[in-house]
């Protein structure tokens, strides 16, 4: 039996971040493999149909050929219990995504070899920085033809703002591709193509070995050569705390379809990468390994079963210990609960937990009283995490039910879809529920917005497309947005909370209000 601190510090959670294709279902898949979670690589990939199975919750997720939804996958391996939550690749859901990286605790980037640094990448990095956690990058697809990977550390340099130290480095790429070299054990590991295998065959070489000659060719050995003086002169020098702060980032070389590199990855990473990390709350710091339990629900997921018409609030452990049936406390409802089917998603199987810690992530049945940011904790431990950010939309839309008589079921569709972060609505000062300004982070929500609310609250609704791109909260408290002298074409609203912001259609126009407005603060995130 392992303590309950043994059990919390063998605990690592992290999000494997990507712009679509570059290979991030792929890496899962091999990493499942060696934590033993699936048997045979290609059950993930048929993850494209089966995760329809698990999050099969609505129509346009099959009709569109795209996941919704983020699942976390939990395994085991070498003693360490890791959570791998999983992150939907599509841009249109890339809030989901944000909100998913709140709830880990380092971060996985995957770069297609051939791109380099793509734009989803950098939005999802973005978001990493800002909560100063790991971040370790693996560059993937060495087998294809890859760009020189000088050019692709000064790229993650430039683009992203990340110092970078490699872990190993690429000997040719693509027909070329040799294998890696390890700086740390001064070993090539030559390349073999493995496509399913746990096991995969390892040659290695000593950098001296006369072998070398004829693996490599004596062409592309004397530039490796060339490249490897070079590489300590290059780059930074290894600094594990500049690691953790995120300042950092440990780069591997690899090709996650062919199994190449995928297990000394995960073996560094998990060497890398510590176990759960502090977590500030309004009044202080939640140590991990206290025994008082805390989480707060990052992720909330609509008619995971259709049947059932439920609402699955998933949640991170902060600290101490979940069991099954305890009492707590959800602080935003102010009052006492037992959370409800509590599970945990292992590889496609959703699980009951009889108990989870601290780093786990585990989903609990919602009859409708979570918001994203909700804190629940111990009942005689209260604290109360700082909210999860809430993102800038940049696509508004004004929608109105078209049968006023449905004027209820309106506002509870268009209220309980908000609590769920998949939209944010707004209002126009003094306008009435029955008309909302709908902000979404991708298009794709619209359609989601419209589905739903016509599917499972029967209201159809007219939507009229808004010109505005850009919302900032206003940050001066007692400020009263009429006396604003702001541009013609700027808008003056509020959210749920009362919290007014404005419209802008131009970052033209958000200038023109600093100008106009003496003292005047806008932020670009809220908080729920
Ligand atoms: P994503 O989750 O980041 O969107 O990417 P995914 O793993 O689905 O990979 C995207 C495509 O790239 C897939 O091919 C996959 O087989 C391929 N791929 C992933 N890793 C590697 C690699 O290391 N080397 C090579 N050569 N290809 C890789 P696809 O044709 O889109 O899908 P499929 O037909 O293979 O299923």
């Amino acid at each position: 039996m392992r303590s309950y601190t043994e059990e919390i510090s063998r605990r690592r959670t992290f999000a494997i971040i990507s712009h679509p294709d570059a290979g991030k279902t792929t890496l899962t898949e091999k990493l499942l493999l060696y934590g033993g979670a699936i048997n045979l690589a290609g059950s993930v990939k048929g993850k494209r149909t089966a995760r329809h199975a698990v999050s099969d919750w609505m129509e346009i997720e099959k009709q569109r050929g795209i996941s919704v939804t983020s699942s976390v996958l939990q395994f085991k391996y070498n003693g360490y219990c890791i959570n791998i939550l999983d992150t939907p690749g599509h841009e249109d859901f890339s809030e989901d995504t944000y909100r998913t990286l709140m709830a880990a605790d380092s971060a996985v980037m995957v770069i297609d070899g051939s791109k380099g640094v793509e734009k989803q990448t950098i939005k999802l990095f973005k978001v990493c920085v800002m909560r100063n956690i790991p971040i370790i990058t693996f560059v993937n697809k060495m087998d294809r033809d890859a760009k020189n990977p000088f050019d692709l550390l000064e790229e993650i340099e430039n683009v992203l703002g990340i110092s970078t130290y490699p872990v190993n480095w690429p000997i040719g790429s693509g027909k070329e591709f040799k294998g890696v070299f390890d700086r740390n054990t001064e070993k090539i590991l030559a390349f073999t193509a493995n496509n399913g295998q746990k096991e995969v065959e390892k040659t290695e070489y000593a950098l001296d070995d006369p072998a070398l000659d004829e693996v490599l060719g004596q062409y592309l050995r004397a530039d490796f050569m060339d490249e490897i003086e070079l590489l300590d002169g290059a780059g930074d020098a290894f600094d594990l705390d500049a690691v953790r702060e995120g300042r950092l980032t440990p780069v591997f070389f690899g090709s996650a379809l062919t199994n190449f590199g995928v297990e000394p990855f995960l073996e560094q990473f998990l060497q890398l990468t510590t176990s759960p990390l502090t977590r500030e709350t309004v009044s202080g710091k939640v140590d991990p390994m206290s025994e008082d339990f805390s989480a707060f629900v990052f992720k909330i997921q609509a008619n995971m079963n259709k049947a059932h018409r439920d609402r699955v609030a998933f949640m991170r452990i902060c600290s101490g210990r979940f069991e099954k049936n305890m009492e707590v406390f959800h602080v935003q409802g102010n009052r006492k609960m037992r959370l409800s089917q509590p599970q945990q998603i292992m590889a496609q199987e959703r699980e009951i937990v009889d108990e989870a810690y601290a780093g786990d992530i585990i989903g609990v049945f919602d009859p409708g009283i979570f918001s994203i940011g909700d804190t629940i904790c111990s009942a005689g431990n209260k604290v109360q995490f700082q909210g999860i950010p809430t993102f800038a939309p940049e696509h508004f839309a004004r929608v109105r039910q078209k049968d006023t008589m449905k004027r209820k079921q309106f506002i509870k569709g268009t209220n309980q879809i908000a609590q769920e972060g998949a939209i944010q609505i707004f209002q126009e000062l003094d306008a009435g529920m029955e008309e909302v300004i709908v902000g979404v982070v991708g298009v794709l929500q619209f359609d989601v917005l419209k589905y739903r609310l016509e599917n499972e609250y029967n209201v159809e609704i007219i939507m009229e497309n808004l010109p505005y791109e850009y919302i900032r909260w206003i940050v001066n408290d007692e400020l009263d947005p009429k006396t604003l002298d702001l541009a013609s074409d700027t808008k003056r609203i509020q959210d749920l909370k009362g919290n007014y912001l404005l419209l802008f259609t131009s970052l033209w126009s958000i200038d023109w209000a600093l100008d106009h407005n003496k003292g005047l603060q806008l932020r670009e995130f809220g908080t729920n």
